[in-house]
Formats: structure tokens, sequence, C-alpha cells
């Protein structure tokens, strides 16, 4: 097997540091951060509010504790939480909200992930004592389970403006926002002006090993202080980590127009086979295919595959999901499908 392998598309959380993040980590000041005196923890806390164009920020240790604070923060119990039905909060956090905030979630069907301003303003309640209050809605930017997924910035402006006219926070699980600003070719403070709340992840494409943050108003941030605490994610001499996460900011975002490169590569030539289909268009990182009837199925693709060095997570019987980054190289590519390709054959 060639040093290209084993070629893992599983997703961006695999990537590990790179050497001159290593070093940035291991050259960090570092103080009590509980104590607000992690020196680089305060920058990065600066700098992340910057790129979004926010007041505050705050590191924390993950993306499903960023978007739980964030719901903590700013709902109580018994309000309800709009949002996409294949959205990360609602599938893949454990039930959170439910048991951290108390809050209930209504899954609405999306288009590839997004929603519209009409479905949101039609699905508002409240106002009776028998109907719960939707108080918030939550869009994700780009969309995980959609295959990566990108917001048109206008369709947000009509969003924020359907939600603000119903008295909804927006809140924004901005995990990928990095990937949707390379895509739509704007910066991150565009997307993230039609949010209240954001949470952003640092170890997904960006390449650090650990974190994310949230960010949104500096009154937001003192309450979402709080609730990092009270959820265990108050950390110490976290500018070991806060280093790893500037040194993504400052090194790794613009490249991530690569892996973008790298998963319209994988998609053409998954597509020349005839025998799989890709959900189009594919506009970042991540590539969602199904295998047509005549092929094995998607987890014996993904055994063989495995054996032959090529890493995916299966999705269901027929669907794939496939995930470039930094540790896959371009390189690897074409290599990695005609393995794909190879093992489709029943
Ligand atoms: C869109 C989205 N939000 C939140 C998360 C949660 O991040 P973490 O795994 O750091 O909790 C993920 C993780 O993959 C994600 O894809």
């Amino acid at each position: 097997m060639s040093d290209l392998f084993p070629v893992d598309l599983r997703s961006d959380t695999v990537t590990k540091p790179t050497p001159g993040m290593r070093k940035a980590m291991a050259d960090a000041i570092v103080g009590d951060d509980v104590f607000g005196e992690d020196p680089t923890a305060n920058r990065l806390h600066e700098r992340v509010a910057e790129i979004l164009g926010k007041e505050a920020a705050l590191f924390v240790p993950s993306g499903t504790m960023g978007n739980q604070i964030c719901i903590a923060a700013q709902t109580k119990p018994g309000d309800e939480v709009l949002l996409d039905e294949n959205a990360h909060i609602f599938n893949f956090e454990g039930g959170a909200p439910a048991l951290l905030s108390g809050v209930q979630l209504r899954p609405l069907p999306g288009s590839r992930g997004r929603l519209n301003a009409a479905q949101v303003t039609s699905t508002v309640r409240g106002g009776a004592s028998h109907l719960p209050p939707t108080v918030m809605v939550a869009l994700e930017n780009t969309h995980n389970r959609a295959g990566g997924s990108v917001y048109e910035l206008d369709e947000l402006t009509r969003i924020r403006d359907a939600a603000h006219a119903k008295s909804l926070i927006v809140h924004l699980d901005g995990a990928r926002i990095w990937n949707a600003a390379v895509a739509t070719g704007c910066r991150e403070s565009d997307i993230a002006q039609y949010a209240d709340s954001v949470s952003v992840c640092f170890s997904k494409g960006l390449g650090a090993p650990v974190g994310s943050a949230v960010a949104g108003s500096r009154e937001f941030v003192g309450r979402a202080h709080r609730y990092r605490k009270l959820f265990g994610g108050g950390m110490r001499q976290v500018g070991i980590l806060a280093a790893a996460a500037l040194y993504a900011l400052e090194n790794h975002r613009e490249r991530l127009a690569e892996d973008h490169a790298k998963a319209a590569q994988l998609t053409k030539l998954l597509l020349e086979d005839g025998r799989v289909t890709v959900d189009q268009p594919v506009q970042t990182n991540i590539l969602m295919a199904t295998l047509g009837e005549t092929t094995v199925s998607a987890p014996e693709l993904a055994r063989r595959c495995a054996r032959d060095g090529v890493l995916f997570f299966p999705e269901g019987e027929r669907r794939l999901r496939l995930v470039t980054h930094l540790d896959v190289p371009a390189a690897a590519i074409a290599p990695a499908a005609d393995i794909i390709r190879k093992n489709l054959t029943p």
C-alpha cells in the first residue's frame, strides 16, 4: 500500500495537529482560565469575536457543548426550538436540549438541511396557554447530514427578519461556518450577522485537536460563561488548546478551498462509474452518495473499502457519507475513488 493510505474519509474531525500547530501549542503562554487569567484563551476570545463580528466569544470544549450552552442561555424549560429535521442538534447531541434545558425541539423538513423564512413564520406558535412558546430557530451552516450544504445570504436575511418579526432568537450551529464562508466567497461575519448566537468548531476542517467557541452579545456571553461552568466545561490552563485554535484560524481557513476541490473531484470520479449518484451540488467538503440497485450494500462496501485502506461511514443500506479534509492528500482522491468503484460489484 502506498504512503497515501489509509485514506480516512469518515469525518473532518479525524484531522491531527500539524507540526506548526503543535509548536504553537507548546509555546502557548497559559494561566487559569476559570479565573479569566489565560492570556492565550483571552486572545482567542477576542479573535473569534472579531472574525464573527460579535461583541464577545467564549472557548468551550466541544461543538455539542457550544450548541447546548447557546440553547440553555437563551431559553427556559417548556420553550420550543425550531430546526431542520436532520440538524446535528436534533439527531446527534444525545437529546441534550430536553435533558439540559427542558426545551421541546420541533423538527421541520428542510431543503438539504436549509429552512426558509415562510416555514419559520408559519410554524411559530405561542400566546395561548395550551401552546408551547416558540422562542428560537436553530440553523446549521454548513449542514453536516445534508452533505455540507450552504445557505445563501439572501435566505439568511429573510429567515432572520422573519424570526425577529416573531421575536425568535436565531441560533447558528456554525461548526463549519469556515467552509460556508469559503464556499460563499464571503467573511464569516457576513454569515454570523444573521444570528444572535453562534457556535463554531476548531476541531473539524480547521484541524485543531479540541475546541469550539460560542459568540454573541457581551451580555449573552456572560450568561454562556455561567452555563459553561455549570455543564463542566470550565478549563484551567486551556491556552495550550486555545493556541491550536488560534493557529488554525490564521493558517487553515483559506486552505478549506482545497478540501472542497477534493470533494468535487471525488464526486466526479464516483459519478463516472454510473452506479453511484451524489446529492448535488457538492458545495463544500462533505458528499452524500447513493448506491444504485446493482451494487453491494453500503455497509458491505464500507467493510471492503476499509480492508483496502479507504475509510468512510455508511448511512443506512444504500447511502455513504464521504468527507475530505486536511489529512487527505489531493493525490489520494483518485486511488480512493478507484477502490470504491472496484468494490461496488457484488
Ligand atoms: C454541524 C455540527 N454541529 C455540532 C457538532 C458537534 O461537535 P462536537 O463533536 O465537537 O461535539 C458537529 C460534529 O460533527 C457537527 O457536525
